[in-house]
């Protein structure tokens, strides 16, 4: 059944776990990461790159989203991952999305607390909610970065923008990560405190060691990103695919290893963070 974020957040708060947020990029991402809720009893976010919804992509890929979110039965959320601006929030909420990122993490403190606001006040007319960021989180590309989130912006932002769940800075990036991360998660539970318990959220969280992810559950991250594993098991089963002399030619057959390979990943990822069996 497709549900709100704060439906979905208010899950994981209440059985102290943290909901998986898959990205998808085509019908066949789709199919596998539903196939991986429904074997797994596991409430998820499917989210979308904002470049889809400027593109003919989104068109297309939302209603798909949606049509497996109603064909499921168990909980999944629509959400815009790191919308920039209100082009992609707006679109993105005429498409049907039911969460809203609005990722101001590079503006300055007040530019990002004002935008942000200005959209939680959109969404909040069609029962839509937001996650905010705080902390900018890069990529692996980046030079080391210690622009961290701290437990007194946090409060502050949280407070003055009325965001259902906060993106922090506490160690990862977007990517492949040179060598594995290591995650801040005394920062982690002192933003939580800070901020009367408000749900965060932890982006890049592809190749981040099993341990620290639940480490990070532990510490109050209720929801966590992954989309570059996702990419790569999805092509990787492609070109291993491709490799075979008796690969299958019609695209529906040949997908069919991809999108279960695509669900295998995300199966391994819902048990890491404790959604399964939760629906
Ligand atoms: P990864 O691509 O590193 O998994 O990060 C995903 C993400 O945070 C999407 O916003």
């Amino acid at each position: 059944m497709l549900v709100t974020l704060q439906e979905i957040l208010d899950l994981a708060e209440k059985g102290g776990f943290c909901i998986p947020a898959f990205n998808v990029y085509n019908m066949e991402s789709v199919i596998g990461v539903l196939h991986a809720a429904e074997e797994e009893r596991a409430p998820i976010i499917m989210q979308v790159y904002p470049r889809l919804m400027k593109e003919e992509t989104g068109y297309f890929l939302s209603p798909t989203i949606l049509a497996a979110a109603h064909r499921a039965t168990v909980p999944v959320c629509f959400h815009l991952d790191h919308g920039p601006s209100e082009l992609e929030t707006t679109r993105s909420l005429r498409y049907g999305a039911t969460g809203i990122m609005l990722d101001g993490s590079t503006l300055p403190f007040e530019e990002n607390i004002a935008l942000t606001r200005r959209v939680v006040e959109t969404c909040a007319h069609l029962n839509v909610q937001v996650e905010g960021e705080l902390g900018h989180v890069g990529t692996t590309k980046d030079e080391e970065t210690d622009e961290f989130t701290t437990p007194e912006d946090a409060r502050v932002f949280v407070e003055k923008t009325g965001v259902a769940c906060l993106a922090v800075a506490v160690g990862t990036a977007h990517g492949r990560y040179k060598k594995p991360p290591k995650l801040d998660i005394e920062r982690i539970k002192a933003i939580r405190a800070a901020t009367n318990g408000i749900a965060l959220v932890l982006h890049g969280g592809s190749g981040v060691p099993d341990e620290e992810i639940r480490k990070a559950v532990a510490a109050g991250i209720r929801k966590m990103n992954f989309a570059t594993d996702v990419c790569y098991t999805f092509l990787d089963t492609c070109l291993a695919e491709l490799q075979k002399p008796d690969r299958a030619i019609a695209i529906d057959t040949f997908m069919k290893k991809p999108i279960e390979a695509v669900a295998e990943f995300c199966k391994t990822r819902i048990r890491l963070v404790g959604a399964d069996g939760r629906v």
